[in-house]
């Protein structure tokens, strides 16, 4: 079968298409370095490295929280930009699920889930959190779809880990999303969770066909969801891998055998 070879150049295919980009906090040190990423609609794309490596940063790049300090990043054939409005359309379709979740703890789910509907409400509905019955009837079907249904009115504080990792789903789902955006969402959870967490975003992601960038630590998680898998390592995207057959292939060059993959990986965990 003939490898898809990495091409700077804009597909048309793609949803977040990203050159030759540098990203800095400081303007001193770059934290990315290089950076091109060209995913398309529809693909499942999991960014895995080292703590520290850049994984956030990305994602923070894509969403328009943070620009690049040379080289461009384009998302829908846009730059991400808070301030433009042909782009504060499209943020509304970018399911973000931050490191930390971003709950509102002292809330309840469904208040939680109905933050995702604020944005297509118009200003007045918004600030008043005035919510039609159509909206909240989405919303106990996304809660469904998460297994949350019954806990629609506990406080988020109340709920475990794997809880609180599905209401921030049911949340971004909310949103109607095209792009869904996650950051560890399944770190720090038992495999069992993990796995049940990793299955329902997978569901979502077929049934209202997302194109999916989730930021990982476990590479065989990875490698096991996703279509291509970027690997950072100091802030530099040194592999883009995915699974064909038994085979782990090189989409990046279209060059690296199996075994030079696994040893550029593993040299990458050092
Ligand atoms: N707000 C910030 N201000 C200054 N430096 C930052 C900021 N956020 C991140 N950094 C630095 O940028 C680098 C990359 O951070 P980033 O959060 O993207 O890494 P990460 O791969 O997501 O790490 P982790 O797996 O620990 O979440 C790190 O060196 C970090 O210290
Ligand atoms: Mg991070």
């Amino acid at each position: 079968m003939e490898k898809q070879i990495f091409s700077s150049s804009i597909s048309p295919l793609s949803i977040v298409q990203m050159n030759d980009v540098f990203a800095s906090y400081d303007s001193k040190n770059y934290v990315l370095q290089n950076i091109r990423m060209s995913i398309q609609r529809g693909t499942n794309y999991a960014i895995v490295g080292q703590s520290g490596s850049g994984k956030s940063t990305l994602l923070k790049l894509i969403n328009g929280m943070m620009n690049p300090s040379n080289g461009t990043v384009k998302v829908n054939y846009q730059t991400p930009n808070f301030h433009e409005k042909s782009f504060k359309k499209f943020i509304a379709k970018i399911g973000y699920i931050p490191q930390n979740l971003g709950l509102v703890k002292n809330t309840t789910v469904l208040e939680n889930v109905m933050i995702g509907a604020l944005p297509r409400l118009g200003a007045f509905k918004s600030f008043f959190k005035i919510f039609p019955d159509k909206e909240i009837a989405d919303a106990y079907n996304i809660l469904k779809m998460v297994g949350l249904d019954d806990k629609a009115e506990r406080k988020t504080y109340m709920l475990s880990g794997g809880e609180r990792r599905r209401v921030a789903i049911a949340r971004a789902l909310m949103q109607k999303p095209d792009l869904l955006l996650a950051d560890e969402i399944v770190s720090e959870l038992d495999h069992v969770t993990a796995i049940e967490i990793m299955d329902i975003i997978s569901d979502a992601q077929k049934k209202f066909e997302l194109t999916s960038i989730m930021v990982h630590h476990d590479m065989n998680l990875a490698l096991e969801y996703a279509n291509r898998v970027a690997v950072i390592k100091k802030g530099e995207k040194i592999l883009e891998i995915g699974v064909e057959g038994d085979e782990i292939v090189d989409f990046q060059t279209g060059n690296l055998t199996q075994k030079e993959i696994l040893e550029q990986y593993n040299e990458s965990e050092k």
